[in-house]
């Protein structure tokens, strides 16, 4: 294969995004209000909101934690030190704060008081958003502790005293315990009241793929097992796993990585077109199509010492909190296959891994190569298949390579590259996926967040693999140094389906 050229699209500048819907009136409840989730990623993402002027007017937070504080030390605490001082004077009025031990029960009467309290002073009809940014462990307890002490009611749709409840990633950590955990939530509030949340599906490319692909009529007529060799969707991250190993030691990457975030892009992929934009046609195909899927082949691995950009970094086994001995996979390779009509026999190939090169999430749809090449070809050269390219991060947006005639005599073929970036087209600010999720749940919206079916599908795909992981202790660990594309078995897994990884700067990239 010759080296590629790259030719830009060309792409008018294109307006920013038109309104966005408004909310009534609510308090945010954040439980879990003194953990990373909530000074990293709901406070930053509901700071841009108000910014943006997309909070309602009558808008209030009220942070539940451990940590014994009044108002103005949760303000304090999670004060952006950056933030427009204005914006945050205006923002940290809406925040209050109730210190509560959620292991005690009374707890949770006590947040009811206060919510009756803070409305009972805003006056009107207010909607309640519970979020849980707890530990997934006591999710359960938290869910049944709000039911109980009525501060949670089941509620029904369209209520203007709407009741809600955000329940983060992992939603259980098996098939099992994720039907468990659907069973808590379910005796609790309806269906319609509970938003499982994957932040992927708020990020504005991956929301993208569903108006490439059902906008634009000339893909889906290729969008099938007769011209798709197959999928590559990777999610690289160059993080290793910080100081979250508390966590990661049980969870590991698949449940991490793939139940959730890496799933959900293969649902969009592969999904059939719903008839409508509406939240259950889009919602009845995402769990379609997983239900239709299976992991096929899988390979594991974990990170050992190794450089990334010229500094040493430590292997996983040496990270704070870390067994010597862990068997916890950093690394996940896995071949899925759906049977439906129109993916029967075509693979999925999905991969993610921490300390890897660089940090790249795509998905790579690679075209059959033409059945038969009538150009005489030098001696080792081929023509490189059709790949369509959507960039999930960064540097967001599309490409597609497809082959083209060198100028000149002689017949001689190249690879070029037709490129659209989000950022030349809509200018760089790109809003967070939290802000997007944040604003759905506030208004009703729930496509863009899992239903209990789909949840449980994707964990119909990954248990097996977990369950055979966790039977056979890694015998090779560490089996790939920081800074590479994952251990050797990886290469074999999509090898064997006649292809190859589109590592940066490889001939597939
Ligand atoms: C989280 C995982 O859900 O997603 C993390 O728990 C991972 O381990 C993160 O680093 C990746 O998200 P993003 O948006 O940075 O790709």
């Amino acid at each position: 294969m010759s080296q590629a050229i790259t030719l830009p699209m060309q792409v008018d500048r294109l307006p920013g995004p038109p309104g966005r819907r408004r909310t009534g009136p609510c308090t945010l409840v954040i439980l879990g209000a003194g953990g990373d989730l909530t000074r990293r990623k709901l406070i930053p993402a509901l700071l841009h909101l108000l910014g943006d002027g997309l909070l309602p007017k009558d808008f209030s937070v009220l942070g539940v934690g451990r940590k014994p504080l009044d108002d103005d030390g949760f303000r304090e605490e999670q004060r952006i030190g950056d933030a427009d001082p204005a914006l945050w004077d205006r923002f940290a009025q809406s925040l209050v704060y109730l210190a509560a031990d959620l292991d005690v029960p009374d707890s949770y009467a006590a947040i009811a008081e206060r919510l009756e309290q803070l409305e009972g002073e805003r006056g009107g009809e207010r909607g309640r958003l519970f979020y849980l940014a707890l530990p997934p462990s006591v999710y359960a307890e938290a869910i049944e502790g709000l039911s109980r002490s009525g501060a949670m009611p089941r509620r029904s749709a369209g209520d203007p005293r709407w009741v809600r409840i955000v329940i983060e990633k992992p939603f259980g950590s098996s098939l099992a315990t994720a039907e468990a955990l659907n069973r808590v939530a379910r005796a609790a509030v309806a269906e319609h009241q509970i938003y499982r949340i994957d932040h992927y599906l708020g990020k504005e490319t991956v929301q993208n793929l569903l108006v490439f692909r059902f906008a634009n009529a000339i893909f889906e007529p290729v969008w099938n097992r007769h011209h798709i060799h197959h999928v590559q969707i990777t999610a690289a991250e160059r993080l290793g796993v910080e100081h979250r190993a508390r966590y990661y030691e049980e969870a590991g990457v698949v449940r991490d990585m793939f139940q959730n975030h890496l799933l959900s892009l293969l649902s969009l992929t592969a999904m059939e077109p719903p008839a409508t934009f509406r939240s259950e046609a889009v919602r009845n195909e995402k769990a379609k199509v997983l239900n239709a899927t299976r992991a096929d082949a899988a390979e594991r691995g974990q990170y050992g010492a190794g450089t990334l950009d010229g500094e040493r970094v430590p292997g996983y086994r040496d990270e704070a909190d870390v067994a010597a001995d862990s068997p916890t996979p950093t690394f996940a390779a896995l071949r899925c296959l759906i049977d439906n009509w129109r993916w029967q026999g075509v693979p999925f190939l999905l991969r993610s891994g921490k300390r890897l090169p660089q940090r790249m999430t795509e998905i790579a749809v690679q075209f059959h190569a033409p059945p038969h090449l009538m150009f005489p070809l030098e001696r080792g050269e081929c023509v490189a298949p059709n790949v369509l390219v959507f960039r999930v991060q960064p540097d967001e947006g599309l490409s597609l390579c497809f082959e083209v005639k060198v100028p000149g005599g002689g017949m001689q073929i190249r690879s070029a590259r037709m490129e659209f970036a989000y950022a030349d087209a809509f200018g760089a600010t790109q809003h967070d996926a939290y802000e997007t999720l944040l604003l759905d749940c506030m208004a009703g919206e729930s496509m863009l967040f899992l239903r209990n079916d789909a949840t449980e599908a994707a964990w119909r795909v990954v248990d097996p693999v977990i369950q055979q992981w966790e039977a056979e202790r890694p015998a090779d660990f560490p089996n790939y140094p920081a800074g590479t594309w994952g251990p050797a078995a990886a290469d074999r897994l999509i090898t064997e389906s006649g292809a190859a990884w589109r590592n940066p700067g490889s001939a597939e990239a």
